[in-house]
């Protein structure tokens, strides 16, 4: 048997995070230039069904046997040998590594699942077809997330843009023109579980005002879905700086990402928001492609501890 690599990339939410939550739509890109990876090496010389990880970036070797039920990568492994039932499995060593910032919006978590969940799959002679790999990955991801809606795993698992509602088939999203991102990380990190339980008790307290805002957000989102498909793409930057406002008024920004975000419009980015769970994590801003460098200087100067710049819309 020989050794299997796979991997799968990063992604960030363009309009729709949390509301998404709430049965909206919501728009998410992958992000490439960060991803996560697998090896699986065959262990002939191990006894059948030992299965060991290393996971270097987090300082982790064990059997899995030994980890914890709850533990997010056993459950990855657990959720294909489930689906397969496989008469026996061989002996092998299962090494992951990423270069995705943890708990910075990224999707970190799904990208870790999807890229085991494939390539045991492969190692096992059943390669999964992606719309099987992203159930598999979202059954791992509600064991992290509690209520997740769905949208990491699926624009992790198709690798591509994607318009994303809960209970609906997903539609990949042809982009007219590309457009370029600077994805700026605040450094803080923020459990998205936390963020989203926070905003199920204040949905809780008033739904109708939180309902008329996650409206507010849809319309937004279907804008930017006709705009992306259309073009032209100038009107972007002031849907995403208007998704950012409506996500302070649910109380998800914090002053670090907030000031990220005055610092990309001041440097002259089209528009700006937080992307993902909040409070911590990432903001993106939409740029002229000549202006990138720059601004992701001026974010750098401003707090954020990388930058990423991203041209999405090549997927034709
Ligand atoms: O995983 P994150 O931080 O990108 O957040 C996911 C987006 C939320 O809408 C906040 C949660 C969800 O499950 O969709």
């Amino acid at each position: 048997m020989p050794a299997i690599s796979s991997s799968a990339p990063g992604k960030c939410i363009l309009l729709g995070e949390h509301s998404v939550v709430y049965h909206r739509p919501a728009i998410a890109i992958p992000v490439t230039q960060v991803r996560a990876h697998t090896v699986i090496t065959p262990r002939p010389t191990a006894a059948p069904g030992e299965i060991r990880i290393q996971a270097p970036d987090i300082d982790m070797e064990a059997d899995l046997d030994d980890l914890p039920s709850d533990h997010p990568l056993l459950r990855a492994v657990q959720v294909v040998l489930n689906e397969l039932h496989p008469v026996q499995v061989p002996a092998f060593l299962l090494r992951i590594t990423s270069t995705i910032p943890v708990a910075a919006g990224l999707g970190s978590s799904a990208a870790v699942s999807v890229s085991i969940i494939r390539a045991v799959s492969t190692f096992l002679g059943q390669p999964l077809p992606d719309e099987k790999v992203s159930d598999l990955a979202y059954q791992v991801e509600k064991l992290q997330h509690g209520n997740p809606s769905g949208v990491d795993n699926t624009v992790v698992s198709y690798a591509q843009p994607v318009v994303f509602q809960r209970g609906m088939p997903f539609e990949h999203l042809i982009i007219a023109q590309p457009f370029t991102l600077v994805i700026a990380d605040s450094g803080k990190s923020s459990p998205t579980a936390q963020v989203v339980e926070d905003v199920r008790r204040q949905w809780e307290k008033s739904p109708s005002q939180y309902e008329r805002i996650f409206d507010e957000i849809a319309a937004l989102v279907n804008r930017a879905k006709t705009v992306l498909v259309r073009g032209p793409l100038l009107e972007l930057g002031g849907l995403l700086s208007r998704n950012h406002e409506w996500l302070q008024q649910i109380k998800v920004s914090c002053p670090e990402l907030d000031q990220l975000v005055s610092t990309a419009l001041a440097s002259g980015a089209l528009g700006a928001k937080l992307s993902g769970g909040g409070r911590g994590g990432n903001v993106i801003a939409l740029v002229i492609p000549q202006n990138a460098e720059d601004i992701a200087e001026a974010l750098r100067s401003a707090g954020a501890v990388r930058t990423i710049i991203t041209t999405v819309g090549s997927n034709r």
